[in-house]
């Protein structure tokens, strides 16, 4: 697949993989465990290189499913992203919930993000230093943040003593364009730091749009397709749709590959 982003020092696919909701969602729910698991496998299959989850989802037990889905497959092939939940936030705490989340995953974590700011920037600090010591330690690789604003980033990363930050997860979609309204894209852009774009299809809603079904006919491509290649446009965005069926991984999947014109990508910001 040819169609990559840098993150780090690391290639990824320009689409990766969501799992909120799969292992369920505030609590564990084990009903789909085994088609989750081979949804994930078949993303993996097709050259999609990038899981994203989180110690939140499904307490714990999505990252468990991810690493039941990892299984077989080399392990420096795969970026995982997991991210801390802020009552864990705190030097000790922090570490201790990485240990856990790689525990689940049954390996290290490639980018490991402070997944919510909180209000005392001194529990972000302390958080970010522990995350130092754990790519010292070899726990993770990299350290980024997830809903951080511009300041907030630009405050992160001044905090940072040893390591950059490499990446702000975000909310990010052709309805929701705020990292472009904000100046928050530019700025990652010269930073050359990743934006991955999450919630990327509206929970499903984008896909159903006919005003991007309409510019995609032009290309073979779906509204979903057109409204995720809206995104990775971007040299620095990476999209994480979530699908648990596998010919939505698929339909994802050719997102990449293939570039919207700058007309239609015009046109689409008006189909929404
Ligand atoms: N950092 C954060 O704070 C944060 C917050 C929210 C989300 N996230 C991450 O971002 C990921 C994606 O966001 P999301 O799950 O909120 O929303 P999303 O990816 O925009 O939407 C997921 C929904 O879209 C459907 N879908 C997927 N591909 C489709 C396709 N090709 N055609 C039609 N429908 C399709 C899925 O259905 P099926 O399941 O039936 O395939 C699912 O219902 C999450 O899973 C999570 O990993 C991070």
């Amino acid at each position: 697949m040819k169609d990559m982003k840098v993150i780090g020092d690391d290639r990824v696919t320009s689409i990766g993989m969501g799992t909120w909701g799969i292992g369920g969602r505030e609590t564990a729910d084990h009903s789909r465990d085994g088609e989750s698991v081979e949804v994930l496998r078949h993303g993996l299959e097709l050259g999609i290189n990038l899981i994203d989850t989180a110690e939140f989802y499904g307490a714990g037990h999505s990252e468990e499913l991810v690493g039941m889905a990892i299984k077989g497959f080399p392990r420096e092939d795969i970026f995982i992203i997991s991210k801390v939940w802020p009552t864990h936030f705190g030097y000790e705490e922090a570490k201790k919930a990485a240990r856990a989340s790689a525990r689940r995953l049954g390996t290290y974590i490639d980018l490991y993000l402070l997944h919510w700011p909180v209000d005392d920037f001194g529990k972000i600090e302390a958080t970010l230093h522990a995350l130092e010591d754990l790519v010292d330690e070899g726990l993770i690789r990299y350290v980024g943040v997830s809903n951080f604003d511009l300041e907030l980033l630009k405050r992160s990363q001044e905090a940072m003593r040893r390591y950059e930050i490499v990446a702000n997860e975000v909310k990010y979609s052709l309805k929701d364009r705020w990292p472009e309204d904000s100046g928050l894209l530019d700025y990652m852009k010269r930073d050359g730091i990743a934006l991955i774009a999450y919630t990327p299809l509206e929970k499903g809603s984008l896909a159903m749009n006919e005003c991007l079904a309409g510019i995609g006919r032009n290309y073979g491509k779906s509204a979903a397709q057109v409204a995720l290649n809206y995104l990775i446009w971007n040299d620095n965005v990476v999209a994480i749709p979530k699908a648990g069926r596998k010919e939505h991984v698929e339909e994802n999947a050719g997102a990449m590959g293939w570039r919207l014109s700058k007309e239609d990508r015009e046109r689409a910001r008006r189909c929404v």
